[in-house]
């Protein structure tokens, strides 16, 4: 692939003070430098837009932090373009942590090998990825335990993990709800992805609809969003019910005051439980996690859109967009 001897890559240029709007990023373009022993250099194809990002921005979140104009961190995919290591040789497709810019230069510690017969190298940020795909499959088989009599509801169902975790849960024989934003995203859940029923929050009474979709209450909830949607649900929850706490994406514009439920007094009296999880925390579950994900790709018992924005420039607007509910599926730059 041609460089034209340079990298052009986005960076933080101030640090948003609630919604991360495109002024808060610049892009510049910056010659390469001669590879030191060690570096391996990649062409980056597709650069994963992630609701977590939003956290790394303001100083204050659980992730490592942006630097003032350093470059967004991302995973992205791509391939080896110029390598002093003849283990990682030139095109090799490799995954890693290579933000969000057109030319990464990184350790090969910092990278991973991708199977390129599984189709598009994109599918390695979505489905087969540790924070898609990954991630949907720890929480609905080990954190939320899901069997075929479970009512299994997930928020923020339209986008990458939701999707996911969804599809998991039917395949595991559950009865499965979506919550997501707007009548086009809850008709896909259910015509293009087999969710039995969808809700949309930001037109329907969440509660109410709850209560007549789950007469017996919902036996598991992954959520993605937070309050008050988390709120909704508890008020619904069965005897014994799992609440599995994977995000909160309703919080990420004010990490340093995040809210809580109100009715976690329902966890109590309905003798359920809360569990939180980060699929980095399970390593050892990543790879079974990751070969049964491939076989659903290549069998296509699974499918996850995709949102594009083609050229690495587009990436603040993508992130914007996300929070903005702006994408079905796996948000992606398309970087080259
Ligand atoms: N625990 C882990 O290991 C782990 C790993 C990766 C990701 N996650 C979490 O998984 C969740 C999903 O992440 P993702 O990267 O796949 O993003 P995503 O679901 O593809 O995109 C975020 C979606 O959230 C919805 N949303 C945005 N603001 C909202 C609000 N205020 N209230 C309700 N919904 C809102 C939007 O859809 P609508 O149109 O429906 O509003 C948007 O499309 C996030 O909470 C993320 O932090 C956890």
């Amino acid at each position: 692939m041609a460089t034209n001897g340079s990298n052009t890559r986005v960076v933080l240029a101030r640090r948003p003070e609630a919604t991360a709007t495109p002024d808060c990023f610049s892009v510049e373009t910056l010659p390469l430098e001669p590879l030191d022993a060690g570096q391996i250099r990649v062409a980056v194809e597709y650069v994963s837009v992630d609701a977590g990002t939003r956290t790394m921005l303001r100083g204050e979140g659980f992730h490592a932090q942006v630097a003032l104009g350093g470059v967004i961190h991302a995973t992205g995919v791509g391939r080896v373009i110029e390598t002093t290591d003849p283990a990682w040789p030139i095109g090799q497709a490799v995954r890693g942590r290579l933000g969000a810019q057109t030319i990464a230069t990184v350790k090969a510690s910092g990278l991973t090998r991708v199977d390129d017969s599984v189709g598009s190298l994109s599918l390695h940020l979505g489905p087969l990825a540790g924070s898609t795909g990954v991630t949907a499959w720890v929480g609905v088989r080990h954190i939320g335990k899901v069997v075929a009599s479970d009512t299994f509801v997930v928020s923020g169902a339209a986008g990458a993990v939701g999707s996911m975790a969804g599809q998991i849960a039917k395949l595991d024989g559950a009865r499965v709800i979506g919550i997501a934003g707007g009548p086009a995203k809850c008709a896909h859940l259910v015509e293009h992805l087999g969710f039995d029923a969808a809700i949309d929050y930001k037109n329907d009474d969440v509660r109410a609809r709850l209560r007549e979709l789950c007469p017996d209450g919902v036996t598991v909830f992954f959520d993605n969003v937070g309050v008050p949607i988390l709120d909704d649900v508890l008020d619904n929850l069965a005897m014994g019910g799992r609440v599995v706490i994977c995000g909160a994406v309703s919080q990420y514009d004010h990490m340093d005051r995040v809210e809580g439920p109100s009715l976690y007094l329902r966890l109590a009296e309905r003798q359920a439980t809360m569990a939180g999880f980060a699929y980095f925390h399970t390593p050892e579950l990543i790879e079974p996690a990751t070969a049964e994900l491939t076989a659903w790709v290549r069998d296509g018992v699974v499918s996850l859109p995709e949102t594009v924005l083609e050229g690495i420039e587009r990436y603040p607007e993508a992130l914007q967009f996300m929070f903005e509910g702006g994408n079905v599926g796996k948000l992606l730059v398309k970087a080259s």
